[in-house]
């Protein structure tokens, strides 16, 4: 499986899971740290405009705690147990990692309808396109953070 960057994941487990962590996990980390101070000020300069992303800033809020919540669980869980080769039981902390994927796509596609799509429009001023180019980055690495999880690390788990 290809990444957005065009590498390609690495196969063996204990790989894939530190190429999961530095490109992703503290990747998303970073990205969010930068975008909520942006988003906030984007709202509050714009606050009159009714194309402004109103709203933005509290649903990246509500992503990054839902993001924090699992990537912990998974670093502090489920990873560690993989790398050890699984453990009794294992499919049931899967499945709870993949309903909170599909709360993290509930997330993605709440920005998505808040922001046209994160489409800025004409009179857009640098620090709004930033936001939102920003955004539409972060959210593609997530969506291709949780493939990666669902569709390559987790099957060699579970019992199905
Ligand atoms: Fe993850
Ligand atoms: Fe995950």
């Amino acid at each position: 499986m290809r990444d957005l960057d065009g590498n390609t994941a690495p196969q063996e487990t204990d790989a894939l899971i530190d190429h999961i962590q530095t490109r992703y996990h503290a990747v998303h980390r970073s990205d969010l740290a930068g975008l909520l101070p942006l988003a906030e000020r984007v709202e509050q300069v714009h606050a009159d405009d009714p194309q402004a992303p109103h709203g933005l800033a509290q649903a990246l809020m509500t992503l990054r705690r839902e993001m924090e919540d699992h990537m912990a669980k998974e670093e502090a869980i489920l990873f560690p147990a993989m790398r050890a080769g699984g453990m009794q039981g294992i499919d049931h902390p899967i499945a709870m990692m993949r309903a909170d994927h599909d709360e993290h796509a509930a997330c993605i596609a709440r920005i998505r309808a808040l922001t046209g799509n994160l489409t800025a429009p004409a009179h857009a001023c640098g620090s709004w396109r930033a936001l939102y180019a920003g955004t539409e980055k972060m959210l593609d690495d997530l969506a291709a953070h949780m493939a990666l999880e669902n569709d390559l690390l987790f099957p060699r788990f579970e019992r199905g």
